[in-house]
């Protein structure tokens, strides 16, 4: 007896909850005509109508929806509803109308619903990013970027991205990022130059010149080598550049040399330090020149003598970040025209470009460039190098 009273109490718990719904429909009131009594009748599920109302003998009949109508409740009407909805212009079916619910409409992607209207959702200008997307029922949400961030694009979906940390890649600010733009880094030094191939920098070569006489004797690069303070450069290194270069070239590598062998002596830390200044502020007006493809090679074939081809400016930009492609390409040009000066070519060819439709503002910062390393800090540089340190050495060759 126990046993299956037990048993009975479980089956009786797990069906209660069906049992209620199944059997116990919401109720509505109803006035039977036959009997002049109020009765209580079942409402008929979602998806049907009441074909016949209850009476004292019979429960409410319900008849499903006929197509193209629909009943979303428990209700007591005579008869579904019509799926009425029609999508307005640029809004699709999301939902097709069935016996319990009407047609949903939605806008399409990229589009929201204002009033009538599903309009496009707004694009954050750049110096603004997302912080919440539109959806087919809400715009997008701009807000300016905040300080460390940016945005340069006008989308309607990016956010706004950190600044790149330029000290914690090693590397140094060359241009300081805004709401619109990204910090532009710079390797530091000879590590980038490697990389994308720049042998001796457009600053080297100006401080470099001052140590190239007129006439290049086969005598000279032994002269430089002896006079040329600090650790010394060992016969092999000398022997491979000689083979390597034409004679300017030589001088160049052998000065390269020189410099990084010595960096960390205290005498040689300012010099470094000032070509360091030089070629970020090389780098600074070359990012504001922002030379396409295009201008490059415009630039190149305005250049005199050998030219540098479409090919190699092709491989450059592919190779070289944007701020290095014209140094390689300066270089590539000074390697193809041995011992000729890159900061007069450069000067010759700008002069040159006004012919083309070149944009005024890169040559403009072009020009700003050749100015600054024909600068009197330069010269200034070269004198330190070459007078202090060489002393006597240079002067009398
Ligand atoms: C009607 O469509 C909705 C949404 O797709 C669905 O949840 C519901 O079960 C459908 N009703 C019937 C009776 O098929
Ligand atoms: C950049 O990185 C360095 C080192 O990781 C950190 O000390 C510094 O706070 C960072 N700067 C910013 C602006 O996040
Ligand atoms: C650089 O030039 C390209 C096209 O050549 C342009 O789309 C871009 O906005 C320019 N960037 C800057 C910072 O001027």
């Amino acid at each position: 007896m126990n046993k299956f009273l037990c048993c009975t109490l479980v089956f009786l718990d797990i069906s209660v909850k069906w049992t209620i719904q199944e059997t116990s429909p919401p109720k509505y009131l109803h006035y039977d005509p036959v009997t002049s009594r109020q009765l209580m009748c079942d409402l008929c599920p979602p998806g049907t109508y009441v074909k016949q109302h209850c009476t004292a003998a019979r429960k409410t009949e319900c008849a499903p929806c006929p197509d193209q109508y629909y009943a979303e409740d428990w209700n007591s009407n005579d008869e579904c509803q019509y799926c009425n909805t029609v999508c307005k212009e640029l809004q699709y079916v999301k939902l097709e109308c069935n016996s319990t619910q009407n047609r949903i409409c939605e806008c399409i992607e990229g589009r929201y619903l204002d009033l009538e209207f599903c309009l496009r959702h707004t694009e954050c200008p750049p110096g603004f990013g997302v912080v919440q997307p539109g959806t087919p029922e809400s715009d997008t949400i701009c807000k300016r970027c905040p300080e460390g961030f940016f945005s340069d694009e006008t989308s309607s979906k990016a956010t706004c991205q950190k600044h790149t940390n330029c000290s914690a890649l090693g590397h140094t600010i060359v241009l300081k990022g805004n709401a619109l733009r990204n910090n532009m880094c710079h390797e530091n030094t000879d590590m980038s130059a490697q990389k994308c191939g720049i042998d001796v920098t457009l600053c080297e070569e100006a401080l470099f010149r001052f140590a190239v006489p007129e006439k290049i004797t086969p005598n000279w690069l032994n002269v430089l080598t002896d006079g040329l303070p600090g650790t010394k450069i060992n016969a092999e290194h000398i022997e491979r550049i000689i083979q390597k270069h034409s004679p300017q070239e030589q001088m160049f590598q052998l000065l390269k040399l020189w410099k990084q062998q010595n960096k960390e002596q205290d005498i040689f830390k300012k010099i470094v330090q000032d070509i360091n200044l030089c070629e970020i502020s090389v780098l600074k007006h070359i990012g504001r020149a922002n030379l396409s493809f295009e201008n490059l090679n415009i630039l190149m074939m305005s250049l005199p003598g050998k030219k540098v081809g479409k090919e190699d400016v092709q491989r450059t930009v592919k190779l070289c970040k944007p701020t290095e492609q014209i140094l390689k390409l300066l270089n590539l040009w000074r390697i193809k025209n041995a011992d000729q000066d890159t900061m007069k070519a450069l000067t010759h060819g700008l002069k040159q470009l006004k012919t083309y439709h070149f944009p005024k503002k890169t040559l403009q910062s072009l020009k700003k460039m050749v100015k600054f390393l024909h600068s009197f800090t330069m010269y200034q540089l070269y004198q330190k190098l070459f007078f202090e340190i060489l002393g006597n050495q240079v002067q009398s060759v």
